[in-house]
């Protein structure tokens, strides 16, 4: 066993303060086992949310020394000496201690026009070649953690939450629009609701996903190039139309 200086928020939307706690902790506890003893042991009060601790359901996301990460997934040895401070995820509205209210996520995930496969298709399998089917998988992977959406400076530091849905859901767009048997065409949803063009490609969503996923190099500069396509394809219609019309 090894005694370890948890330092955490406790406090709720009105404000709040950091606590600190002592625990024992045996070899290979992460900073959720932590947590979960102080509940056991010294505090029942202390909110978190949680679920699988197998890094799978994307609850358990806080600000670990500062670092946006998994609390299931950071080992408390691997975590430089001295107290460690845990945070609640700062995005998004807090709730209690280390429970936020990530809901807007959801909201902006229904906006999204879902897989819509082509009718002609009928009831034949789907037939896919493996370079596309390892594209998509990619961006299956995520767990809606969350953490991604986290630091992202359009939304955490200029809080455009009207403007930018965000690196998840633009993971989301790319997995449906890199489909090869999606036929819906959301390249205007994707410029002017999802506001895809916010992204400056600063990568930080990257430096957090706990899946690895390319957010950026995969997922949003692709989006990006066939957003741009697609809009200066319409633009030459428009002028034919235009033309044709007088
Ligand atoms: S690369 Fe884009 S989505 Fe990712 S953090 Fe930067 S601005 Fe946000
Ligand atoms: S893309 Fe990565 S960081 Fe973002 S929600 Fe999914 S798993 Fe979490
Ligand atoms: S508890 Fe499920 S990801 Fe941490």
């Amino acid at each position: 066993m090894a005694e370890y200086t948890l330092r955490v928020f406790r406090g709720d939307a009105k404000g709040g303060e950091e606590r600190e706690y002592r625990v024992q902790a045996a070899e290979g506890w992460v900073v959720l086992d932590a947590i979960h003893a102080i509940q056991r042991e010294q505090d029942g009060s202390l909110a978190c949310r949680w679920n699988c601790k197998a890094a799978k359901c994307g609850s358990c996301s806080a600000e670990i020394n500062g670092i946006p990460s998994l609390m299931c997934k950071t080992r408390l040895d691997a975590l430089p000496p001295g107290p460690i401070r845990v945070y609640p995820i700062k995005t998004f509205p807090l709730i209690r201690d280390l429970v936020t209210d990530v809901s807007w996520n959801y909201e902006q995930a229904k906006k999204i026009q879902a897989f819509t496969y082509d009718p002609k298709i009928g009831d034949q399998p789907f037939r896919i070649r493996q370079r596309d089917v390892e594209r998509v998988q990619e961006f299956r992977k995520c767990i809606e953690c969350f953490l991604c959406q986290n630091v992202c400076h359009v939304l955490r530091e200029h809080q455009l939450k009207d403007h930018y849905f965000g690196p998840r859901q633009m993971i989301r767009l790319a997995g449906l629009e890199m489909h090869p048997m999606d036929i819906a065409d959301r390249a205007e949803m994707i410029w002017q609701e999802a506001g895809v063009g916010y992204c400056n490609i600063t990568k930080c969503c990257e430096e957090v996903c706990p899946e690895s996923i390319r957010i950026t190099d995969n997922g949003i500069i692709p989006l990006k190039e066939r957003v741009i396509d697609s809009r200066g394809l319409l633009r030459v219609l428009r002028g034919l139309v235009r033309r044709r019309t007088g």
